[in-house]
């Protein structure tokens, strides 16, 4: 199975999945991007060793494990469930036991993806549907307060793109589609990635 092959391969442990205790409505559970729908964006979205990654709802760190393997640029993964968060970090040791030259950062931070400080290097942020467009909505505003102070170029990365997700980024923000990449049949329509752009 692709899946196991690799988490075997990265040494780390993502597949499965974990629903809340207490469900919010604005919090989704624990389900990580296919392996092969990542294969998939990556054959036609590269990173440069300029970039820098935002996994915003970063589960137990398959995205960050994944792109920083590929890539060897930094990477921060946000989660805010605390045992989802112990197995990223346990992965983590795992993942750098494994691959060691690899130098680049890879942190993960224990906490809610709308407080997280974006930091001026960040570029590209990743998101598999981990909460309601309103939470997307505060993440959002506060990716474009950093443009405002450190003016850059920034992606935005939609897997599993609901609509109002799209409405909103196409009605009430600056960041124009670029890319669409179908890239998983079993999420039905809505296996595939949305890229997003805000250039300055
Ligand atoms: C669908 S999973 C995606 C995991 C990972 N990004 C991937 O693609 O493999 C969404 C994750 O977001 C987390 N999450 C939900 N709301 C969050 C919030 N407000 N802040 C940080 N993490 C959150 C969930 O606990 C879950 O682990």
């Amino acid at each position: 199975m692709v899946e196991r092959k690799f988490d075997r391969k990265l040494q780390v442990r993502t597949i499965g999945l974990r629903e809340w205790r207490k469900q919010t409505g604005d919090y989704n559970r624990y389900e990580a991007t296919p392996y092969t729908a990542l294969e998939k964006l990556f054959r036609s979205y590269t990173l440069k060793s300029t970039d820098s990654v935002v996994d915003f709802g970063s589960g137990r760190g398959r995205v960050s494990f994944y792109i920083h393997h590929q890539f060897n640029v930094p990477v921060t993964g946000v989660e805010n469930n605390d045992k989802t968060f112990e197995e990223a970090l346990d992965n983590k040791a795992l993942y750098r036991q494994k691959y060691k030259k690899l130098d680049a950062p890879i942190q993960f931070e224990y906490g809610l993806a709308e407080q997280y400080e974006i930091e001026p290097e960040d570029n590209k942020f990743y998101f598999f549907n981990p909460f309601s467009v309103n939470i997307f909505k505060k993440v959002v505003r506060n990716i474009l307060h950093s443009v405002d102070e450190e003016k850059r170029p920034v992606d935005i990365i939609l897997y599993y793109p609901l609509p109002e997700f799209k409405k909103f980024l196409k009605k009430e923000t600056p960041f124009k589609l670029i890319n669409k990449i179908k890239a998983h049949s079993d999420h039905g329509q809505y296996g595939k990635f949305l890229i997003y752009r805000l250039t300055t």
